[in-house]
């Protein structure tokens, strides 16, 4: 992780390259030209690494490799056919698929239509492609969870259109998708440049890094309570790549601020700010509508207290003033649950072992 206390120097403008020629005279890459956004060497040519926290977490992603179809449904499906949740719990089931069925699509969307055409240097492109396909594989993991329970897919997948909490959430969200997928979207003014910065903090801070937090809470905080444990293993799986998007994203939006360091002024610094403030909103909006009276032991004031909690820490990991001092996490089993190694045997339904890199290590 990069430094952000440390003063910040002017980094040497990138090279203009002239006839595909750098200032070398030659259109082999030198390391120190290369620049995540404005860059001027060949983005075909992946090495010599100058990103080497991207391609180190390009490995770890294709270690965390799995399939939505490798995990059983059969025993969430004997209990979502035979009324062993309530009905509360079947809503927030419901409400929680809704919102997930279509973001990571929209996520997919940001990253192959938007953020990859920005973004030059091919070491942080190489990890971007294989999100992109993470992403696929989240949206296949929701849609057949879908598919097992026999939900109405119509109604889940419309949901973000139909259920207000789910559609505000959305809504906020993509306007920062518009702007890079507009085909005449490009960078290299300051003004440019900071719209891509904000893309980039709030899809990977406010969206992969808050928006999914209540839903992975919900979805785990079950399979604990031994409810729908094939769903929990799926998000479980999912929650692991998406914080590794997350921590990626960071080191990506830090990068761009060292840099760069005109971006980041005060009244950029406020704005953000302020889309964090608004973004604890809507995902506390959405805690309380996908569990009106409390459920599973959760209820939405502990939501709030959480979404607070991550909202000052993602603040921070980009080096702005949290928001809200002295809060603390409710969920502390959270954490434990991003990293798969510690917990062994929590659920009922087993594991398979997919990769080879032996990042999973469950029995
Ligand atoms: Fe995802
Ligand atoms: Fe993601």
């Amino acid at each position: 992780m990069l430094d952000f206390d440390s003063d910040i120097t002017t980094p040497a403008p990138a090279p203009q390259m002239r006839n595909g020629l750098n200032e070398h005279g030659t259109g082999r890459v030198n390391v120190t030209d290369k620049r995540i956004i404005n860059g001027q060497t060949d983005v075909n040519q992946l090495v010599p690494f100058k990103y080497k926290w991207a391609w180190e977490k390009y490995l770890a992603q294709c270690a965390n490799h799995w399939m939505p179809q490798e995990v059983n449904m059969q025993r969430d499906i004997e209990q979502w056919k035979t009324g062993q949740l309530t009905e509360d719990e079947m809503r927030l089931v419901k409400r929680n698929l809704g919102f997930f069925v279509t973001a990571d699509s929209l996520a997919a969307n940001n990253i192959v239509l938007g953020t990859y055409r920005q973004i030059t240097a091919p070491e942080c492109r190489q990890f971007l492609l294989r999100q992109a396909f993470d992403e696929a594989i989240h949206t296949h993991a929701y849609q057949y969870i879908v598919e097992s329970l026999g939900l109405d897919e119509g109604e889940v997948f419309n949901a973000y259109h139909e259920i207000k909490s789910i559609r505000d959430k959305d809504e906020f969200l993509i306007p920062f998708i518009d702007v890079l997928t507009d085909p005449e979207f490009k960078t290299g003014t300051p003004e440019a440049d900071q719209k891509l910065l904000k893309s980039l903090i709030v899809f990977a801070c406010i969206m992969e890094g808050l928006f999914f937090y209540v839903g992975f809470v919900q979805i785990l905080a079950l399979g604990r309570q031994n409810k729908m444990t094939g769903a929990a293993e799926q998000y479980q799986y999912i929650m692991r790549d998406e914080s590794m998007h997350c921590n990626f994203g960071i080191d990506l939006i830090n990068t761009v601020k060292l840099e760069n360091p005109g971006l980041w002024t005060e009244e950029f610094k406020a704005e953000v700010t302020n889309l964090f403030k608004h973004a604890v909103e809507l995902e506390y909006a959405y805690a309380e509508d996908t569990m009106p009276r409390g459920v599973l032991g959760l209820n939405a004031n502990m939501f709030k207290e959480y979404l607070r909690f991550i909202a000052n820490r993602r603040m921070q990991q980009i080096g702005l003033d949290p928001l809200f001092p002295g809060v603390t996490n409710p969920f502390p089993w959270m954490s434990e649950m991003i990293d798969l190694k510690k917990e062994k045997n929590f659920f009922e339904t087993r594991v398979t072992e997919y990769q080879t890199g032996g990042a999973l290590s469950w029995d």
